[in-house]
């Protein structure tokens, strides 16, 4: 092995990754090689040469090849596989790191502040969990006739369906969303999805090459922006105004539209504001995505708890002329979060999208097809009686803890709120002066150690300040009751210290 060579490849393969000495040094520590600042100086300046197991660390931290970066003609400077080689004693260790695709993803509804809540519930402590919108644990029951249906076909269900469902479900479906005024749709245009979350990654999966841009509202429902990104997209946050009823503001939209943006996402009911976005907003959008022939893409998963006698328009029925694709599903409104059971709809002008579309059905057909079991009872619970009316109608569980949550914490001085119309999220703000916030994660952190509460802080969410807070109003009040005295009791003393 020839110094000077060893040191030129060294010396280019760590510009190419960008890495200083100091990385080199520090990606040592973490992986338990010995790794000294004057050995690696010496390396790059090529007045020594590393032991092999050095040699291999290196080559896999900069993923090259280590007979190139030891002088040799064979292999090159890239590395096709994304392992690690670390030593301990004598022994190589193969390691695995994750995927680099997933660098820029967020998701943090299940992210290290509901880690440390799991660690101290191992430990024994109990936590009141107001973090995600799972109505099941809540006593948020599956509507008895749903569940008797469900029996009924099982054993009807063995197979794989069709890919995109059976017609049964998707006839239903349809029916649906005719009735919400959905245009030009048949059954070839709704597909079933193990939850709206699946759908959500294959439209952002058969969309985005690297560097197309799609708006994505902030805050936001972070799978969205999750998939996105892991698709290799870009997520533009446009502005949802907290002064106005937290609508999208159509001017940030309008200035974030770029040549490389394809399609804007609106969730409406809003997870996490509990906003309800009306006709004539809905219509700002439409005219906005139509002037720059945007896909539109509606998570309506939240269309049947709505409250204050407000009426859910879906955005796909003011726009026939454009491709739109809505979303829903029987997770919350049936309170089957468990079953895995959401669609989407394709409407409006299909032959913009055709090659789109190839892609969608490839993708569809990919994961064989959602879960049967569940899709069997997607006509049962869209049609008759809706049970969910009760939750959100005056006296209703849904909407007494609504008022209860928003009054006794805005009732806390420092913490203001605009109030849901739907959904059951409220996205409290916190006065930052007041309680010296600059790091809502680490506020988030500090309730949960102080007064064993589990909420998710708004950069969860994308929200960029962190001046926001998301609570999960599903408990019964007795229990709101308990964890709002708890919140009050924290922001009497509270002061961040980083
Ligand atoms: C806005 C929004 N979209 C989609 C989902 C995921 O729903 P599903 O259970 O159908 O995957 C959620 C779940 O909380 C949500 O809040």
């Amino acid at each position: 092995m020839s110094r000077e060579i060893f040191a030129e490849r060294l010396r280019v393969s760590m510009a190419q990754q960008g890495k200083k000495q100091v990385d080199l040094i520090r990606a040592a520590s973490e992986h338990g090689v010995k790794l000294g600042k004057s050995h690696i100086s010496q390396y790059v300046s090529g007045k020594t040469l590393p032991r092999p197991d050095i040699l291999h660390f290196l080559a896999d931290t900069l993923q090259v090849d280590a007979d190139w970066l030891r002088g040799g003609d064979s292999g090159n400077g890239i590395h096709t596989v994304h392992t690690t080689n670390t030593v301990t004693g004598d022994r190589k260790m193969r390691t695995f790191k994750k995927s680099s695709k997933l660098d820029n993803v967020l998701y943090d509804v299940r992210g290290p502040v509901v880690d440390e809540a799991a660690r101290m519930e191992e430990s024994g402590t109990q936590i009141l969990k107001l973090n995600i919108g799972n109505p099941a644990p809540f006593g948020f029951r599956t509507p008895d006739e749903v569940i008797y249906d469900m029996r009924q076909q099982l054993t009807e269900c063995e197979g794989y369906s069709n890919a995109q469902g059976l017609f049964s479900a998707r006839k239903a479906i349809m029916q649906y969303a005719q009735l919400k005024g959905i245009p030009n749709i048949a059954i070839e245009d709704i597909y079933t999805g193990n939850g709206v979350s699946e759908l959500i990654n294959i439209c952002m999966s058969a969309l985005l090459d690297d560097g197309d841009e799609i708006l994505i509202p902030s805050p936001d429902y972070p799978l969205w922006t999750a998939c996105a990104t892991l698709a290799g997209g870009e997520a533009v946050h446009y502005i949802c105004d907290e002064q106005s009823e937290w609508y999208p503001d159509i001017d940030d939209i309008r200035r974030k539209i770029t040549d490389r943006t394809k399609a804007i996402v609106i969730i409406n009911p809003n997870n996490p504001t509990g906003a309800l976005y009306p006709k004539e907003v809905l219509q700002k959008i439409v005219d906005v995505a139509r002037e720059h022939q945007l896909i539109i893409f509606s998570d309506e998963i939240y269309d049947r708890l709505v409250m204050d006698d407000e009426e859910h328009v879906s955005i796909a029925s003011l726009a026939p002329d454009l491709f739109c694709i809505t979303f829903s599903g029987l997770s919350k409104s049936h309170m089957i979060a468990g079953f895995r059971i959401g669609w989407m709809i394709l409407s409006g002008n299909k032959k913009v999208a055709k090659d789109y579309i190839e892609g969608l059905k490839m993708l569809s057909n990919m994961r064989l097809c959602s879960n049967v079991p569940a899709q069997s009872i997607v006509q049962t619970a869209l049609g008759g009686h809706q049970s969910v009316r009760e939750y959100v109608e005056p006296g209703g569980r849904i909407r007494e803890q609504r008022d209860y949550i928003y009054k006794t914490l805005t009732d806390i001085p420092g913490i203001s709120a605009v109030k849901p119309k739907a959904a059951f999220y409220l996205f409290p703000k916190m006065d930052v002066k007041k309680f010296n916030i600059t790091d809502d994660e680490q506020f988030a952190l500090d309730l949960l150690r102080d007064k064993k509460i589990l909420l998710i802080h708004g950069g969860g969410f994308n929200w960029k300040q962190p001046d926001h807070f998301r609570v999960v109003y599903l408990p019964r009040i007795e229990v709101l009751k308990e964890a709002t005295g708890k919140i009050a009791d924290f922001f009497s003393y509270y002061k961040q210290q980083l």
